[in-house]
């Protein structure tokens, strides 16, 4: 399809005799938000390492603006931004020096080369600090300056991968903005990372991968119902005994309650209703509450739920 700027095609990468990639068909529009999200080993980086053209897969083929990563590498390559796991910059010299370095790599120069340093330099956030060596940055202050370097040449497509491991909190919301603004820029980015949080907020749609496969895909909301509408209220509490649980269990709308070291857990798909009920039979039987939530579907419950194991270990 015309719209479809990273088309990837039966996608297999082996090392060795170890199946990576196990088969990834994958399809992004221009302008999309594509959210990748897997535990640590699921693939994300071998498959964003062959849309790159870093790695070459054993078989099947990726198309970037329709070029084969395969057969029209150097084209396909104009096309993407990368913002690789692995900082890659060179530390002695300035964040400047840095841009201007790969923007002569991208084939800028004159004045398209400081306007669009300038650019990204504003886009990152790091317009003050130019003239230091990247060796003195803080583990954000260099991730966004990978950043920079990935959008120097107007990529169609942004691969960022897992952008905001390890960095500190202001760092952090710094690059989800600029993703988003990016984004509404009209660039399509794939997102890969293993915090559901942020591809909840960030992503249109979202590919969930384990062991090699994407094992489901959707908007956040279609995985979501996956698992049903199901809510978890969860309560902290003391004195409860069996007679509590049966009542509980009881309850309409309560599809299943479980409990463990003081923590009660009621499976609904009818949280809010169920909520008072909850309280008032704990009441009713002299349990001390000392917290009680309410947690929404989410994807890690989506992923728990296809893979019976969590997304962070
Ligand atoms: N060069 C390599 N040689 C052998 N095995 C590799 C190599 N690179 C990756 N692997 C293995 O391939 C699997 C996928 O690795 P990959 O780096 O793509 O995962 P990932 O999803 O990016 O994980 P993480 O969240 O830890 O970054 C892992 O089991 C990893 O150990
Ligand atoms: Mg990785």
């Amino acid at each position: 399809m015309a719209d479809n700027i990273v088309i990837i095609k039966d996608l297999i990468k082996k090392y060795s005799d170890f199946v990576a990639v196990d088969g990834i068909n994958l399809e992004i529009q221009a302008g999309e938000l594509f959210g990748l999200l897997g535990p640590n080993g699921a693939g994300k980086t071998t498959t964003i390492s062959i849309i790159s053209c870093l790695l070459k897969p054993a078989s099947g083929d990726v198309f970037v603006g329709g070029y084969s990563v395969k057969k029209y590498p150097t084209k396909a390559k104009v096309l993407m931004g990368v913002v690789p796991q692995d900082i890659a910059l060179y530390p002695t010299l300035t964040a400047l020096e840095n841009l201007n370095f790969w923007g002569r790599m991208y084939g800028l120069s004159g004045a398209l080369l400081k306007e669009r340093v300038e650019e990204a330099l504003e886009l990152a956030g790091l317009i003050e600090r130019t003239k230091e060596r990247v060796q003195n940055y803080s583990g954000g202050m260099k991730r966004r300056l990978n950043i920079a370097i990935g959008i120097l040449h107007h990529p169609k497509v942004l691969l960022m991968d897992e952008p905001t491991v390890g960095i500190d909190p202001q760092s952090r919301n710094h690059i989800l903005e600029t993703v988003k603004r990016l984004n509404r820029a009209g660039t399509a980015i794939i997102y890969t990372s293993h915090y559901m949080e942020e591809v909840e907020i960030l992503c249109d749609k979202v590919g969930i991968i384990d062991h090699g496969k994407i094992i489901a895909m959707g908007t956040a909301d279609e995985l979501k119902k996956l698992i049903g509408d199901e809510h978890a209220i969860i309560v902290q509490a003391e004195n409860v005994d069996d007679d509590v649980i049966d009542a509980l269990n009881q309850l309409r709308y309560v599809d299943c309650v479980n409990y463990h070291e003081d923590e009660i857990e009621v499976l609904s798909k009818h949280g809010g209703r169920v909520l008072s009920k909850v309280v008032s039979v704990l009441n009713q039987a002299d349990v001390h509450i000392n917290s009680i939530d309410i947690k929404e579907p989410n994807l890690e419950a989506v992923f728990l739920h296809l893979t019976g194991k969590s997304l962070r270990d």
